[in-house]
Protein backbone atom coordinates (compact mmCIF):
# COMPACT_ATOMS: atom_id res chain seq x y z
CA UNK A 1 0.00 0.00 0.00
CA UNK A 2 3.40 2.23 0.80
CA UNK A 3 4.11 2.64 -3.18
CA UNK A 4 0.07 2.93 -4.75
CA UNK A 5 0.20 6.06 -1.70
CA UNK A 6 3.80 7.56 -3.37
CA UNK A 7 1.84 6.98 -6.95
CA UNK A 8 -1.16 8.49 -6.32
CA UNK A 9 0.57 11.58 -4.19
CA UNK A 10 2.97 11.98 -7.75
CA UNK A 11 0.14 11.95 -10.13
CA UNK A 12 -1.54 14.66 -8.15
CA UNK A 13 1.39 17.03 -8.78
CA UNK A 14 1.33 19.52 -11.85
CA UNK A 15 3.85 20.69 -13.78
CA UNK A 16 3.18 24.22 -14.90
CA UNK A 17 5.55 25.75 -17.62
CA UNK A 18 6.82 29.45 -16.94
CA UNK A 19 5.53 30.04 -13.82
CA UNK A 20 6.02 32.56 -12.33
CA UNK A 21 8.74 33.31 -14.68
CA UNK A 22 9.86 32.40 -18.49
CA UNK A 23 11.79 29.10 -18.25
CA UNK A 24 10.73 27.38 -14.78
CA UNK A 25 8.69 24.79 -14.38
CA UNK A 26 6.24 24.83 -11.58
CA UNK A 27 5.19 22.07 -9.22
CA UNK A 28 1.98 22.77 -8.37
CA UNK A 29 0.27 20.96 -5.32
CA UNK A 30 -3.23 22.29 -5.53
CA UNK A 31 -4.40 18.96 -7.35
CA UNK A 32 -3.02 17.05 -4.40
CA UNK A 33 -4.96 19.34 -2.03
CA UNK A 34 -8.11 19.02 -3.85
CA UNK A 35 -7.80 15.19 -3.92
CA UNK A 36 -9.11 13.71 -0.62
CA UNK A 37 -7.46 10.69 -0.78
CA UNK A 38 -4.19 12.43 -1.91
CA UNK A 39 -4.57 14.94 1.05
CA UNK A 40 -4.86 11.91 3.60
CA UNK A 41 -2.13 9.93 2.01
CA UNK A 42 0.31 12.64 2.10
CA UNK A 43 -0.37 13.88 5.50
CA UNK A 44 -0.37 10.09 7.10
CA UNK A 45 3.59 9.68 4.88
CA UNK A 46 4.77 13.26 5.92
CA UNK A 47 4.35 11.74 9.82
CA UNK A 48 4.78 8.38 9.79
CA UNK A 49 8.66 8.21 9.88
CA UNK A 50 8.00 10.06 13.75
CA UNK A 51 4.30 8.71 14.96
CA UNK A 52 7.03 7.26 18.59
CA UNK A 53 9.37 9.69 18.54
CA UNK A 54 7.68 12.07 21.25
CA UNK A 55 7.35 15.40 18.63
CA UNK A 56 6.06 18.18 20.93
CA UNK A 57 6.05 20.97 17.64
CA UNK A 58 5.69 20.58 14.62
CA UNK A 59 7.09 23.51 12.58
CA UNK A 60 5.53 24.47 9.28
CA UNK A 61 7.28 26.95 7.19
CA UNK A 62 5.06 29.36 5.56
CA UNK A 63 2.91 29.53 3.35
CA UNK A 64 2.82 26.23 2.07
CA UNK A 65 4.13 24.45 4.97
CA UNK A 66 1.15 25.45 6.66
CA UNK A 67 -1.10 23.37 4.89
CA UNK A 68 0.73 20.00 5.94
CA UNK A 69 2.12 20.93 8.91
CA UNK A 70 -0.54 21.78 10.97
CA UNK A 71 -2.93 18.37 9.98
CA UNK A 72 0.48 16.67 10.78
CA UNK A 73 0.67 18.07 14.28
CA UNK A 74 -3.02 16.77 15.03
CA UNK A 75 -1.89 13.44 13.87
CA UNK A 76 1.68 12.97 15.96
CA UNK A 77 -0.58 14.59 18.83
CA UNK A 78 1.96 18.17 18.48
CA UNK A 79 1.34 21.91 19.16
CA UNK A 80 1.53 23.77 15.70
CA UNK A 81 4.37 26.79 15.09
CA UNK A 82 4.13 29.22 12.10
CA UNK A 83 7.55 29.75 10.70
CA UNK A 84 6.83 33.25 8.82
CA UNK A 85 8.33 35.33 6.44
CA UNK A 86 9.72 38.74 8.09
CA UNK A 87 7.68 41.30 10.02
CA UNK A 88 4.34 39.34 9.70
CA UNK A 89 4.07 37.42 13.45
CA UNK A 90 2.84 40.01 16.00
CA UNK A 91 4.78 39.51 19.49
CA UNK A 92 8.60 39.04 20.20
CA UNK A 93 10.07 37.15 17.20
CA UNK A 94 13.61 35.67 16.67
CA UNK A 95 15.08 35.29 12.87
CA UNK A 96 16.82 33.89 10.95
CA UNK A 97 18.31 35.55 7.70
CA UNK A 98 19.44 32.84 4.16
CA UNK A 99 20.77 33.29 1.11
CA UNK A 100 18.58 33.54 -1.63
CA UNK A 101 19.75 33.71 -5.56
CA UNK A 102 19.80 37.42 -5.03
CA UNK A 103 20.05 38.65 -1.54
CA UNK A 104 18.64 37.60 1.39
CA UNK A 105 15.08 36.38 3.33
CA UNK A 106 14.43 36.30 6.86
CA UNK A 107 12.05 33.77 8.73
CA UNK A 108 10.57 34.23 12.23
CA UNK A 109 8.75 32.70 14.64
CA UNK A 110 7.60 33.82 18.03
CA UNK A 111 10.48 34.06 21.08
CA UNK A 112 8.33 32.10 22.87
CA UNK A 113 6.68 29.39 21.07
CA UNK A 114 9.29 26.50 21.93
CA UNK A 115 10.21 25.47 25.75
CA UNK A 116 13.79 24.53 26.36
CA UNK A 117 14.28 20.88 24.87
CA UNK A 118 11.49 21.15 22.70
CA UNK A 119 11.03 18.36 20.56
CA UNK A 120 10.57 19.92 17.04
CA UNK A 121 9.78 18.70 13.56
CA UNK A 122 9.93 20.88 10.59
CA UNK A 123 7.51 20.10 7.66
CA UNK A 124 7.17 21.99 4.58
CA UNK A 125 5.70 21.16 0.58
CA UNK A 126 9.42 21.75 -1.34
CA UNK A 127 13.16 21.20 -0.04
CA UNK A 128 14.69 23.13 -3.43
CA UNK A 129 17.79 24.98 -2.14
CA UNK A 130 17.53 23.89 1.28
CA UNK A 131 17.95 27.77 2.15
CA UNK A 132 14.47 28.14 3.90
CA UNK A 133 15.22 24.75 5.70
CA UNK A 134 18.42 25.07 7.12
CA UNK A 135 17.28 29.09 8.59
CA UNK A 136 14.37 26.69 9.88
CA UNK A 137 16.62 24.20 11.47
CA UNK A 138 18.92 27.12 12.83
CA UNK A 139 15.80 28.95 14.09
CA UNK A 140 15.06 26.02 16.82
CA UNK A 141 18.39 25.72 17.94
CA UNK A 142 18.16 28.98 19.16
CA UNK A 143 15.03 29.18 20.47
CA UNK A 144 16.53 25.77 22.76
CA UNK A 145 14.48 23.10 20.95
CA UNK A 146 15.80 19.78 19.24
CA UNK A 147 14.87 18.87 15.89
CA UNK A 148 13.91 15.63 15.27
CA UNK A 149 13.29 15.79 11.72
CA UNK A 150 12.70 17.66 8.50
CA UNK A 151 9.70 15.92 6.30
CA UNK A 152 9.17 17.30 2.97
CA UNK A 153 6.49 16.25 0.12
CA UNK A 154 8.69 16.68 -2.62
CA UNK A 155 12.87 17.40 -2.83
CA UNK A 156 14.00 18.71 -6.33
CA UNK A 157 17.11 17.20 -6.23
CA UNK A 158 19.32 18.81 -8.77
CA UNK A 159 19.37 22.04 -6.70
CA UNK A 160 21.22 19.42 -3.81
CA UNK A 161 19.38 20.80 -0.59
CA UNK A 162 19.99 17.93 1.14
CA UNK A 163 23.47 19.02 1.41
CA UNK A 164 22.54 21.76 3.43
CA UNK A 165 20.71 19.68 5.96
CA UNK A 166 23.40 16.69 6.54
CA UNK A 167 22.23 16.65 10.26
CA UNK A 168 18.78 16.15 9.61
CA UNK A 169 18.72 13.74 6.67
CA UNK A 170 15.23 14.88 5.21
CA UNK A 171 12.45 12.76 4.77
CA UNK A 172 11.44 13.37 1.16
CA UNK A 173 7.90 11.44 -0.08
CA UNK A 174 9.16 12.17 -3.95
CA UNK A 175 12.72 13.27 -5.38
CA UNK A 176 11.77 15.07 -8.69
C1 LIG B 1 9.13 27.63 -1.31
C2 LIG B 1 8.82 26.29 -0.69
C3 LIG B 1 9.81 26.19 0.43
C4 LIG B 1 11.02 26.92 -0.12
C5 LIG B 1 12.04 25.95 -0.60
O1 LIG B 1 8.51 28.62 -0.56
O2 LIG B 1 7.48 26.22 -0.23
O3 LIG B 1 9.36 26.82 1.62
O4 LIG B 1 10.55 27.73 -1.22
O5 LIG B 1 13.11 26.61 -1.21
P1 LIG B 1 14.62 26.52 -0.71
O6 LIG B 1 14.88 25.08 -0.32
O7 LIG B 1 15.40 26.93 -1.92
O8 LIG B 1 14.78 27.45 0.44
P2 LIG B 1 8.41 30.14 -1.05
O9 LIG B 1 9.58 30.89 -0.52
O10 LIG B 1 8.15 30.16 -2.51
O11 LIG B 1 7.18 30.67 -0.21
P3 LIG B 1 5.60 30.44 -0.29
O12 LIG B 1 5.32 29.01 0.14
O13 LIG B 1 5.10 31.43 0.71
O14 LIG B 1 5.16 30.71 -1.70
Amino acid sequence: DAVPDLELIQSRIRDVADFPAPGILFKDITPLLNDRHALAATVSALAAPFRDTGVDHVIGLEARGFIFGAPVALELGAGFVPARKAGKLPSRTIGQAYDLEYGTATVEIHADALHPGSRVLIVDDVLATGGTGRAAVELVRRAGGTVVGFSVLMELAALQGREKLPDVEPHCLLSV
